[in-house]
């Protein structure tokens, strides 16, 4: 199927975006980052390793673009972007562990357990939750107020009942026996979806929008969808990428057995579900009175990622 050009011209315009957010991402998390000279020097090379050994950025990246489309500037935005990257690595680093999905392959390199040893990447996910928190309580760009806020948002989505946690533990539960569809939504709603709704709602509650504005919570509904769009496509492209294109070992999951789109409903099934997630996506921005192209474009982006 050839995608229409004004698709063409959007996923472009997300492309451009990511490159751009990439970059201003990654010069605030190296200045937020201990070097890695600084003792115990193991210890803060095996957070560099996971850290910048590439990764989409997208949760930062998705939180940039919510918060300017809610009209937040840049340098309000930004530690707690950061802070959401490194909540995110932490999650692939113990993700990744021989205990859970025992992974020796991430983000192109080897995983940070087997570079630097168990016990050295098990602190190292400590420490990246940890100084997420720190990062954001110390923010002098943000008003006491909203910092308490954006802790609690994202304390609520790593942890549990609701959050990222709460998803691992249901990803291991699944993988003892066949899983029901909602039992498989709610896995991929809460260890990826709690997180990218956290980024959405984290930029706008920046820029000013109250618990009980509808606009953050048509917001919330668009990043709900994305977070799913973004986990079946994760479990499509399990399937049917490279380790080259993926920069982690694909099949994986049939092998662990996981609860995975495919696995349950088949390749083109999963796929017209992930269609059905980015127009529910779509559909919620309808509701937000805000310039939302880029967050459409994200979305298409996430549809057709191939890597
Ligand atoms: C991988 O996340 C884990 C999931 C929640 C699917 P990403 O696909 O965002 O990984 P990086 O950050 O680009 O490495
Ligand atoms: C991971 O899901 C979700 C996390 C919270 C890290 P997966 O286990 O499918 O992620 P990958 O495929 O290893 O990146
Ligand atoms: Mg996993
Ligand atoms: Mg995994
Ligand atoms: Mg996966």
């Amino acid at each position: 199927m050839r995608a229409s050009s004004e698709a063409v011209k959007n996923t472009e315009s997300a492309q451009g975006f990511f490159a751009e957010a990439r970059a201003l991402i990654d010069a605030r998390l190296d200045a937020l980052l201990p070097k890695d000279a600084t003792e115990p020097q193991s210890l803060h090379a095996a957070i560099r390793w996971s850290v910048f050994a590439g990764g989409k950025r997208f949760r930062p990246s998705l939180m940039l673009a919510a918060g300017r489309a809610f009209g937040a500037g840049d340098d309000a935005l930004l530690n707690t972007a950061c802070a959401l990257e490194m909540i995110h690595t932490y999650s692939l680093i113990h993700d990744d562990l021989p205990a859970m999905d025992d992974d020796d392959l991430r983000r192109g390199r080897p995983t940070c357990h087997v570079r630097f040893g168990e016990a050295v990447a098990i602190l190292a996910g400590d420490v990246l939750q940890t100084l997420a928190f720190q990062v954001i309580s110390e923010d002098e760009k943000l008003a006491p107020d909203v910092r308490v806020r954006l802790i609690a948002e994202l304390a609520r989505a790593a942890g549990t009942p609701y959050g990222m946690v709460a998803g691992q533990a249901y990803d291991l539960i699944a993988a003892s026996h066949e899983s029901s569809p909602e039992e498989l939504e709610r896995i991929h709603l809460h260890k990826t979806g709690a997180l990218i709704q956290a980024a959405a709602r984290s930029g706008a509650i920046i820029a000013g929008a109250k618990a009980d504005d509808t606009e953050l919570q048509a917001l919330t509904r668009y990043a709900a969808q994305l977070g799913l769009l973004f986990q079946i496509t994760d479990d499509l492209l399990d399937v049917t990428a490279t380790a080259e294109d993926l920069g982690k070992t694909p099949g994986k999951d049939e092998r662990a057995s996981k609860a995975t789109y495919p696995a349950l409903y088949g390749l083109e099934e999963a796929r017209g579900l992930a269609q059905a997630a980015y127009s529910e996506a779509c559909a919620a921005l309808e509701e937000i009175s805000r310039p939302t192209e880029l967050l459409k474009s994200i979305a298409l982006f996430i549809l057709e990622r191939r890597a």
